[in-house]
């Protein structure tokens, strides 16, 4: 889809920027990785660090099967002690080609834009997961000590419509 106008695109850019402002936060991209080693980065961390104890997510992105997984730790809900370990409904590391980590404006936006990095979302899906998805939810969520996602779900889910509405023009 072309952008209309170089204003559209303009205002288009604009909402895409507050949109990376999401997806780039540490609530989002700790899970969002190419490897199988969640991050533990943002304020409360100090440093960005690999997930310690060992964690290997595997390919099945829960643990290692038959040992070590997110559930030995990650309960339904938030623990409620300071670095305790957050909880979801289910708790599981993206799919290694949905890596946001790392990425800049530029190359998240081609990213979301991508079917092949998406599970074949497209923006509308992408959306709709981010409205509905509990894990999701938690960015929002993440319990004590834990800076949030910026914005909401529901303003995010707003964003990503007007964004579309507007061609979905990426930052050149
Ligand atoms: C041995 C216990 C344990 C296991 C197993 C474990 N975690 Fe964690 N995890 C923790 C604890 C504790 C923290 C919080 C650390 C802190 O706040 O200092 C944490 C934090 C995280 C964070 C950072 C959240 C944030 O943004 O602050 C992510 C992401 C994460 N875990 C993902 C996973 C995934 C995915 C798995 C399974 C592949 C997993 N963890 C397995 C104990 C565990
Ligand atoms: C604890 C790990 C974890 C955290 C934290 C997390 N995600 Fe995810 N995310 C996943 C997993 C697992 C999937 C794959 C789910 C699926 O495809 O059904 C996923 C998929 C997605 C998708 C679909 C992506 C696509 O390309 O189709 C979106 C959108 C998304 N996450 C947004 C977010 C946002 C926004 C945040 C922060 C507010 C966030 N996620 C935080 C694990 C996480």
């Amino acid at each position: 889809m072309v952008p209309q106008s170089d204003e559209d695109k303009a205002k288009g850019v604009e909402v895409w920027g507050n949109i990376y402002k999401v997806l780039s936060h540490p609530r989002c991209v700790n899970c969002h990785v190419e490897d199988d080693r969640p991050r533990w980065s943002g304020k409360q961390y100090g440093k960005t660090q690999l997930h310690g104890m060992y964690v290997h997510a595997t390919a099945t992105r829960v643990g290692m099967p038959g040992q070590q997984m997110c559930s030995t730790c990650h309960a339904k809900t938030n623990s409620d002690v300071p670095h305790g370990p957050p909880g979801a409904e289910v708790w599981a590391l993206a799919p290694p080609e949905m890596v946001w980590w790392g990425k800049s404006s530029d190359e998240l936006c081609a990213i979301v834009k991508d079917p092949a990095k998406t599970g074949g979302r497209d923006i509308t899906a992408f959306a709709d997961h981010i409205g509905h998805d509990p894990l999701v939810a938690w960015g929002w969520e993440p319990g004590i000590g834990r800076e949030p996602a910026p914005f909401s779900a529901d303003e995010t889910v707003a964003m990503l419509e007007q964004w579309l509405a507007l061609g979905l023009p990426c930052p050149e």
